[in-house]
C-alpha cells in the first residue's frame, strides 16, 4: 500500500525546541502525523503522511462514549554520528494487533506501520533531539470513529501516529523514584483489559496515581484484584526486584502489560548468565526481604522510563528505604547496557536495533553525543 505524502512548507514548520535539557515528556509534537482509515466494506485505506493538526471528529463517535481505543509508546534515538536507531519495533507493532484484538479493532498490518513510522521519521528527521537521554517519542494509537451511541465494536476506525521529542519521563529523570503500594483502586481484573495498551487502564489508574503525588510518591504500583498481595506493575512501567542475589519479576499472566523493555532486561540477564525469574511474588515477600536485609534493589522497566530505580516503597503506612538515594548497580548495569545498544554506542546482539536510511532529500542535521 503506498503512502501519499502531504508535507507541510518547510517556510511553515515549527521551529524545534532549542533547550534539549527540559523537553520534560510528550509536551512537544512534530510536523507531521500519519493517518489511515478503516471501514468494514473496505478495509483499509487512505495512508497518509500529512502536518500534525487538530481531527474533526463528530462528538457521537463510540471512542468518545465506549473507550474503543488503543496505542503504542516506541522511540528513535539519535547515535553519536547522526544516524538514527529504531529499537524492537516489530514487538511494538505485534503487540498492537494484540490490543487490537482483545478491543475487536481491526490489525494494521506490521508492514505498514512499520513504513508509516520509517516515513514519518524521515520527513521529521530533524526533530529526533541529539542530547544524552532525549529520544523522538512515536505514539500509534486507534480510535473508534463510527457516530453511534449504541454500545457495540465501531464498523470505522482511525489509526494514527503522532511524535515529539521527550527528555526523561519522571521529573526525577534516572534518580530514584518514591512508589507507593495502591491498597484502594485495583487497575485489572483476570479476563479484563490489563495486558494490553488500552486507555480504560490508564483511566483506572488516574485517581490512584493523583493520591499518591499528593502523598509525596512518584507513582504507584498495583497489587493484584484478587488477593491484593501479589505485586503486578507501575503505571508505566513493568517491576523487577532484587532479593538475595536474584532477580524476580511478576509473571505477565493478563493482567500487565508484556513490557518489551522488560523482555530486554531478561533477555540481558539470561545472556549475562545472571538469575532472573518469572513468578508471583506478593507484597509481604518483599517487605520480609527488606527486613532480612535482603531486598538488595528495586527498579522499573518501560520506554517512557528506561529502567526507573525506585529509591522507597511505601505500603500500610510503613516506609522501605532502598539504595540511600541512589541506583542500584544492576538498575545502573542495564539502563548502561540498554542505552548502549538503542544510541548504538554497544553491540546489538540481539538484533534489536534499525538504523533508519533515508532518501538524501532532507539534510540530517549534525549531532552531538546521543
Ligand atoms: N506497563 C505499563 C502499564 C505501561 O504503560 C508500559 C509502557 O509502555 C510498560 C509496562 C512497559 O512496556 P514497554 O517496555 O513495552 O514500554
Ligand atoms: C510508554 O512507556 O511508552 C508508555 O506508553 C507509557 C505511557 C504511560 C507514557
Amino acid at each position: 500500500m503506498e503512502i501519499s505524502i502531504n508535507p507541510v512548507p518547510k517556510s511553515d514548520r515549527r521551529p524545534k525546541p532549542r533547550n534539549e535539557s527540559n523537553l520534560g515528556f510528550g509536551k512537544i509534537y512534530s510536523d507531521h502525523m500519519f493517518t489511515m482509515e478503516w471501514t468494514a466494506d473496505e478495509g483499509w485505506r487512505n495512508p497518509t503522511i500529512g502536518p500534525y493538526e487538530p481531527l474533526q471528529l463528530e462528538p457521537s463517535i463510540l471512542v468518545f462514549h465506549y473507550g474503543q481505543t488503543i496505542f503504542e509508546g516506541l522511540k528513535a534515538y539519535r547515535t553519536s554520528s547522526g544516524s538514527i536507531n529504531l529499537f524492537r519495533t516489530d514487538k511494538n507493532a505485534e503487540r498492537f494487533n494484540i490490543s487490537a484484538r482483545r478491543l475487536d479493532m481491526p490489525e494494521v498490518p506490521p508492514e505498514i506501520m512499520l513504513k508509516a513510522i520509517h516515513g514519518l521519521i524521515e520527513l521529521d528527521r530533524e526533530w529526533v533531539p541529539s542530547s544524552s537521554g532525549t529520544s523522538l517519542y512515536i505514539r500509534p494509537f486507534m480510535i473508534a470513529t463510527e457516530p453511534y451511541l449504541g454500545l457495540k465494536s465501531s464498523s470505522r476506525y482511525l489509526f494514527l501516529i503522532i511524535t515529539g521529542p521527550v527528555g526523561a519521563y519522571y521529573p526525577e529523570g534516572f534518580n530514584p523514584v518514591k512508589i507507593q503500594v495502591c491498597e484502594q483502586y485495583s487497575r485489572a481484573g483476570p479476563g479484563g483489559l490489563g495486558a494490553v495498551k488500552t486507555a480504560a487502564n490508564y483511566a483506572a489508574s488516574l485517581l490512584a496515581e493523583k493520591e499518591a503525588i499528593e502523598n509525596g510518591f512518584t507513582q504507584v504500583l498495583w497489587l493484584d484484584a484478587c488477593e491484593r498481595k501479589y505485586l503486578e506493575e507501575v503505571g508505566a512501567m513493568n517491576i523487577f526486584f532484587k532479593i538475595g542475589g536474584k532477580l524476580i519479576t511478576p509473571p505477565t499472566s493478563g493482567t500487565t502489560l508484556a513490557g518489551i523493555t522488560r523482555d530486554s532486561v531478561i533477555r540481558l540477564m539470561q545472556d549475562w548468565g545472571l538469575p532472573v525469574e518469572e513468578r508471583r511474588i506478593t507484597i509481604d515477600e518483599v517487605t520480609a526481604a527488606h527486613a532480612g536485609g535482603k531486598l538488595d534493589e528495586v527498579f522499573g522497566a518501560g520506554t517512557a522510563a528506561v529502567i526507573s530505580p525506585v529509591g522507597l516503597l511505601h505500603y500500610q503506612n510503613k516506609s522501605y528505604a532502598l539504595g540511600n538515594g541512589k541506583a542500584g548497580e544492576l538498575a545502573q548495569r542495564l539502563f548502561d547496557e540498554l542505552i548502549g545498544i538503542q544510541y548504538g554506542i554497544k553491540p546489538d546482539p540481539f538484533n534489536w536495533i534499525t538504523t533508519l536510511k533515508f532518501g538524501a532529500a532532507e539534510p540530517i542535521p549534525s549531532a552531538s553525543t546521543g
